[in-house]
């Protein structure tokens, strides 16, 4: 494959998509298959045969499109017509108006701030691209930046411009990207590996599992950058196996992009080589932590172990290993097109780029957005979420899944960042965003459920964690309960104190943060339940004398 021979791919692409009067996306990542997204599907491309539409008009499954709760969506083009809610009996109808007005029962506004207020870098192509078709990528530039680094640039230039950008990992810590390339790329060894961690275990996040449902490439593509950058030329996607989609959709690219010599040996005639493979999680959360995911690819136990030394020194077989994120390496190739000033200039002085954000609870528009960083929480939840359902008083929001924390209405205007949501007691973590109503109960609907989480996927090979989680848990069980009182609950900050201290991993270190978030702005949640306790003892001793 040359750079003449990749341009080909995408001008004949796209020269196809010119002849067409109409071109229909339909979405077929996960959450809109399992609402009759195929079957929608095939009713529209048998309408179109029995219209004799063949020529003019071509359906495609596309990537996610974010309004996912509203699904399936269908997206018309050029007219940029969208549609929700589409049953597979829609199609006729749809197709009768593709020269006329559009459905109107049909019909979303694409002017809402659910899609005004979004920046895509990393869903750039979601939804405007069939995943499975490598040819619908390479038309959208993909591949372009692996060309320009192989045939351009030397990896230390290509770790400059990933450090220069300001990308930090999304995987949740948000260490800085080019840092940690730089260390994998000094370290003197003949085998160093990339490493993509898709194993996304945090409680109602699917960011990554979009990315790699939606628009696969992007991953490859800045793995093998990475791979370039830091001279390995092995890589392995670790992603656990409840995603089957999004394995098949990778199986699928890594097939196709080694058949045009995008993976593979002496890519793009030069001598660098990178092949990738894939490894199934079999679900485990602490198998996101990196050192636990390295064990298991190397088929141990997938247990963490003390760090330094970091991956990036010493890693899988012993050798230097980058593991980054799956939205991170889908933020490389943008960065390579575009120039890492282009990326520095969105989000905020310490928080760059992007992020991506998984909504749910009570919130109007479910989904999935990006947005740049700095946006205010507000923003988020009451322009593109369109707000709670009616009748519904916001309460709080989560975010940080199990390692975070959740954030009060007084604190809704503070920018999405990484520091600042440390500040108020979260983490941006991977990216779930649960709104909670003023109906929810702090202590069971949140704290309770999240320690219960961290307590049954401790691994348990340090006390602290392993008895601390499930000795939290029996407290606030009590206290949910309303059979508690302050001693309980004294023993329980306590408890928080050692185990945030005293764990070996980020599971245990960061278990009692939804507990001291919801303690620190929900005390009276907590205080409600002592009372009921004490007002029980009370009548109980009452009805005795
Ligand atoms: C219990 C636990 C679970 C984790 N799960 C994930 C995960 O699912 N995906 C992920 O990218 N990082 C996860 N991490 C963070 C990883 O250990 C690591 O920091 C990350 O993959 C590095 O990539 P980044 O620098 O691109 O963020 C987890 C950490 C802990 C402690
Ligand atoms: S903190 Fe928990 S999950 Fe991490 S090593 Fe210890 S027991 Fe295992
Ligand atoms: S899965 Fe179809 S819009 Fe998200």
């Amino acid at each position: 494959m040359t750079r003449e021979e990749l341009q080909e791919i995408a001008e004949n692409e796209l020269e196809a998509r010119e002849e067409l009067d109409h071109l229909i996306f339909v979405c077929n990542a996960a959450s809109c298959q399992s609402s009759q997204g195929l079957q929608l599907i095939e009713s529209l491309k048998s309408g179109i045969e029995e219209k004799e539409l063949g020529d003019t008009v071509e359906v495609k499954g596309a990537g996610c499109m974010g309004l996912c709760a509203a699904g399936p969506l269908v997206l018309i083009e050029p007219d940029g017509i969208l549609y929700t809610q589409v049953k597979p009996e829609d199609a006729g109808e749809i197709l009768n108006h593709l020269e006329s007005e559009a459905v109107e029962r049909l019909k979303t506004d694409l002017e809402m701030p659910f899609f005004g207020k979004q920046v895509k870098i990393v869903l750039e192509n979601s939804g405007k691209i069939d995943p499975e078709k490598i040819e619908d990528y390479i038309a959208m530039e993909g591949y372009t930046a692996l060309n320009r680094v192989i045939t351009e640039m030397s990896p230390g230039e290509v770790i400059d411009v990933i450090s220069d950008s300001g990308l930090r990992g999304r995987g949740g810590a948000g260490y800085p990207t080019g840092l940690k390339w730089s260390t994998v790329g000094i370290a003197e060894d003949v085998q160093k590996y990339v490493v993509c961690n898709a194993d996304e275990g945090d409680p109602g996040a699917f960011m990554d599992r979009s990315v790699l449902e939606s628009d696969p490439h992007r991953v490859l593509e800045g793995m093998a950058i990475a791979g370039y950058a830091v001279g390995a030329d092995k890589g392995y996607i670790y992603v656990r196996a409840e995603y089957p989609l999004a394995i098949e959709r990778l199986r699928e690219a890594i097939k196709r992009a080694r058949r045009l010599n995008l993976l593979g040996n002496n890519i793009f005639g030069s001598q660098f080589s990178f092949n990738l493979e894939i490894r199934l999680g079999a679900g485990a959360f602490v198998c996101g932590e990196e050192t636990a995911l390295l064990a298991s690819i190397e088929g141990r136990q997938g247990r963490p172990r003390p760090r330094p030394p970091y991956p990036a020194e010493y890693g899988l077989w012993g050798h230097p290993t980058l593991i980054n994120n799956v939205e991170t390496f889908a933020n490389v190739a943008p960065i390579i097109r575009n120039g890492a000033e282009w990326f520095a200039s969105i989000g905020t002085e310490n928080s760059k780029g992007t992020k991506v954000f998984a909504m749910a609870g009570s919130i109007n528009n479910t989904g999935l957005i990006e947005v740049p960083m700095g946006i205010t929480l507000r923003d988020i939840i009451y322009d593109l979420g369109g707000g709670l359902p009616e009748d519904l008083k916001f309460k709080a929001v989560q975010t940080g899944g199990p390692s975070g924390g959740c954030v009060p209405e007084e604190h809704l205007d503070m920018p999405v960042d990484y520091e600042s949501l440390k500040e108020v007691g979260t983490m941006m973590g991977s990216g779930g965003m649960i709104v909670v109503d003023a109906s929810s109960d702090m202590v069971s609907d949140v704290a309770k459920y999240f320690v219960e989480f961290c307590k049954s996927e401790s691994c348990g090979k340090c006390v602290p964690c392993r008895v601390g989680t499930a000795q939290m848990y029996d407290l606030l069980d009590k206290i949910s309960k309303d059979e508690a009182t302050q001693r309980d609950l004294d023993l329980l900050v306590d408890l928080c104190d050692v185990v945030r201290n005293t764990s070996l991993c980020g599971l245990g270190q960061a278990a009692p943060q939804p507990v001291l978030s919801t303690l620190e702005y929900f005390k009276e949640d907590y205080d409600a339940h002592l009372q009921k306790a004490t007002d029980k003892l009370t009548h109980a001793v009452q009805r005795e004398e």
